[in-house]
């Protein structure tokens, strides 16, 4: 078992009517509320109109930012920074998916800060202090209402940047599964993948694949999304298998679960973005492309873990057997697993591949990920 530092303060309510406590737990961070939301989910389902009440009985002051769009930009962050600071927000409440969930941890951030936010994704600063954050999770998948993470696309210069600080931890976060029974059978399939590929990256990668316990946790997380994800699809109001992914979803990148097994490292996140920042398709989409050609790439290199993962995770004797079982069942849930399948023209590879290079920079990853493996990788999309 490797050393390691778990640090995760986050405070979740899980279950149904959980809402009930959210105007009191904001209330405990101030009176001016920031509330974060996206394009209009939440209006529609009248998820709005019951935040609100809950709000408005504490007697709590709002001020709105919504319009957040999936794959958050970076013009969109600096005018909530500006509206945070010039209203003197006391507490920031996201009610979304990763995207806005993202998008107001860096408000939080920058609201607190002198420098321009996008600093923090170049990491030029430090983020040293933020604004109190708490999230309701409408969409499982990325895990940001329970981890210190975000991501955000700067559109002029194309860059879908992420960064961890460990103010951005939300205070609390509030899933209730029932919240997630409206969300659609393709944005339900890329969460399922995105949550998968947190602990399928770690797994594969793990420096001490044989400690039993993250093992453990990280085989029963990626099995239950296995099961429950085309159970959620083919019956969007079962609770149980909402329930599964969202907790699944939570815990896959809360920390826990590469405890003793090595370092997190993301890879085919890495060279994801820059399909995601290019082309602005889903993450979980993204992902479902690049995570089984980078395990064909690595086969040598990581030969012990894809056994495990083709043995333990899909019942087969052989990494490329695993690997297959991988793709069909990313198949079965209708995600593209091919460049073509998601309209990204292949001979945009070497683009692709320069983009995501400029994120193995920043990450430190660019001993090995370099220009020219990326493209063997993105190859194998082909
Ligand atoms: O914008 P609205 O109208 O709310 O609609 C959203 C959006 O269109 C919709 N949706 C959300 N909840 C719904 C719903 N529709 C119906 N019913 C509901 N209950 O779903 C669409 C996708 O939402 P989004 O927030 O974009 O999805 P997701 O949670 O997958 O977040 C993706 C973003 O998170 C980043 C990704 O790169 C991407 O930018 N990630 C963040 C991470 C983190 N902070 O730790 C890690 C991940 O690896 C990932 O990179
Ligand atoms: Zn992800």
């Amino acid at each position: 078992m490797k050393n390691f530092r778990y640090y995760n303060p986050v405070t979740i309510h899980f279950g149904k009517g959980v809402l009930n406590k959210l105007g009191r737990t904001v209330a405990r961070f101030g009176k001016k509320v920031f509330f974060v939301y996206g394009m209009g989910s939440i209006k529609r389902t009248g998820l709005y109109d019951k935040v609100m009440e809950q709000l408005k009985e504490q007697g709590l002051e709002v001020v709105e930012h919504g319009g957040v769009k999936p794959n958050p930009i970076l013009s969109h962050t600096r005018e909530g920074v500006e509206k945070a600071k010039k209203e003197k927000v006391d507490v920031i409440l996201a009610v979304g998916g990763g995207s806005v969930i993202d998008e107001a941890k860096a408000i939080a951030a920058g609201a607190k800060a002198e420098c321009d936010v996008w600093d923090f994704f170049e990491l030029k600063e430090v983020v040293k202090d933020a604004l109190p954050i708490v999230t309701v999770l409408t969409i499982t998948g990325t895990g940001s209402e329970m981890n210190a993470g975000l991501v955000i696309t700067n559109e002029e210069k194309k860059a879908k940047f992420g960064f961890r600080a460990e103010p951005l931890f939300p205070k609390v976060s509030f899933l209730d599964p029932t919240l997630t029974f409206t969300v659609p059978a393709d944005q339900t399939a890329y969460g399922a993948v995105d949550a998968f590929t947190h602990v399928s990256e770690v797994y594969c990668n793990a420096e001490d694949i044989d400690a039993d316990v993250p093992r453990g946790i990280m085989e029963t997380i990626m099995k239950s999304i296995v099961k429950w994800a085309p159970v959620a699809i083919k019956e969007p109001e079962n609770y149980e298998a909402r329930a599964e992914l969202m907790w699944c979803s939570s815990l896959a990148l809360s920390g826990i679960t590469w405890c003793g097994a090595g370092d997190l490292t993301l890879p085919a996140h890495m060279i994801e973005h820059s399909l995601s920042a290019l082309y602005d398709i889903a993450h979980g989409a993204g992902l479902a492309i690049v995570t089984p050609a980078w395990m064909r790439y690595m086969k040598e290199k990581r030969s012990e873990q894809l056994e495990y993962f083709a043995r333990n995770v899909f019942g087969k004797n052989s990494i490329d057997e695993g690997i297959e079982a991988f793709e069909n069942w990313l198949r079965s849930l209708n995600c593209p697993v091919r460049l073509s399948e998601a309209n990204i023209p292949e001979e945009e590879i070497d683009k692709i591949a320069e983009n995501a290079y400029m994120l193995s920079v920043t990450w430190g990853m660019s001993d090995f990920y370099t220009v020219n493996v990326i493209k063997e990788i993105l190859k194998l999309c082909v």
